[in-house]
């Protein structure tokens, strides 16, 4: 049991990287808090864990909300007795150019985006501290890194999630709290599946992408979650402050 002992949220645990994070966490071990603001969603993956023999509770909840995050933390370590990782996870996604998009669609983005994970760290730290260190990791993406031309919102909150996440490495690796990003390429999840849908021939813009990755497939949500396992567990102690990226070598490339 790599998580033997920990006590986890896992926000976004609603969806397919976030669902798949909360399967794997349980098997190792780990009690997980579920947080999404689709209720039905988490509740389902809770009766699902809990049938497994595993230890969840789902807690239904606006990441984009000082008062979501207190809420999320407090039910935490009210049910489990503390908290030792975190997870910040939920996101939503905003397509267009940047001339196209609307400053509305900019505040949605950057309030769940990033806004949330500020949120959700601040009210996770004191809890952190309690338990004399904690591994907080932040879902960001390949987008944070490089470019596309029809997702720049999206990008600049990536790339904010991986400069916030070395500040707050920065800040609290003396009190023993690690800080990373995960930074995934294309995932199979329903975020991925709506990109796809929004092209003019899906299946084609599908194929076409898929051809760019040296390992030819699109990452499974397991894919992911299996590096969330190792940097909330005892295993990644010394790794702080980095971003891990999980993309089948497509930076790799140039052609
Ligand atoms: N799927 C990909 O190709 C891909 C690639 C790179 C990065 N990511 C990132 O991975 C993470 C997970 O994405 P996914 O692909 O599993 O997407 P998903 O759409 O399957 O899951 C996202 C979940 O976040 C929840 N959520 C949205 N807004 C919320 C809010 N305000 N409060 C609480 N919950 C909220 C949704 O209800 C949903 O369950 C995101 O941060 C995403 O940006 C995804």
């Amino acid at each position: 049991m790599r998580l033997g002992g920990k006590v986890a949220i896992v926000t976004g645990a609603g969806g397919g990287i976030g669902s798949a994070t909360v399967r794997r966490f349980a098997e190792e071990g780990s009690k997980v808090a579920c947080v999404d603001i689709d209720g039905d969603a988490i509740a389902a993956l809770v009766d699902a864990i809990t049938a497994e023999g595993g230890d969840a509770i789902a807690i239904p909840a606006d990441v984009s909300t000082r008062e979501g995050n207190r809420r999320m933390v407090d039910e935490t370590v009210a049910h489990f007795g503390g908290l030792d990782v975190l997870h910040a996870n939920a996101a939503v996604q905003v397509m267009g150019r940047l001339e196209d998009t609307p400053e509305e669609s900019w505040d949605r983005l950057e309030a769940t985006n990033l806004r949330g994970v500020y949120l959700g760290i601040a009210e996770a730290l004191p809890s952190l501290r309690e338990r004399e260190g904690g591994s907080v990791i932040v879902t960001a993406s390949l987008l944070g890194i490089v470019g596309d031309a029809d997702m720049p919102a999206y990008g600049a909150m990536k790339g904010g999630l991986r400069a916030l996440c070395r500040s707050i490495a920065t800040a609290h690796g003396p009190e023993n709290i690690r800080c990373n990003t995960i930074c995934p390429g294309d995932v199979d999840t329903p975020m991925n599946i709506d990109f796809f849908e929004h092209q003019a021939d899906p299946v084609a813009a599908r194929e076409e992408v898929t051809r760019r990755y040296p390992l030819r497939r699109f990452a499974t949500p397991d894919d992911v979650a299996n590096v969330a396992v190792f940097l909330a567990s005892d295993e990644a102690s010394y790794i702080s402050g980095i971003d891990i990226v999980v993309d089948g070598g497509l930076l790799a490339r140039i052609y």
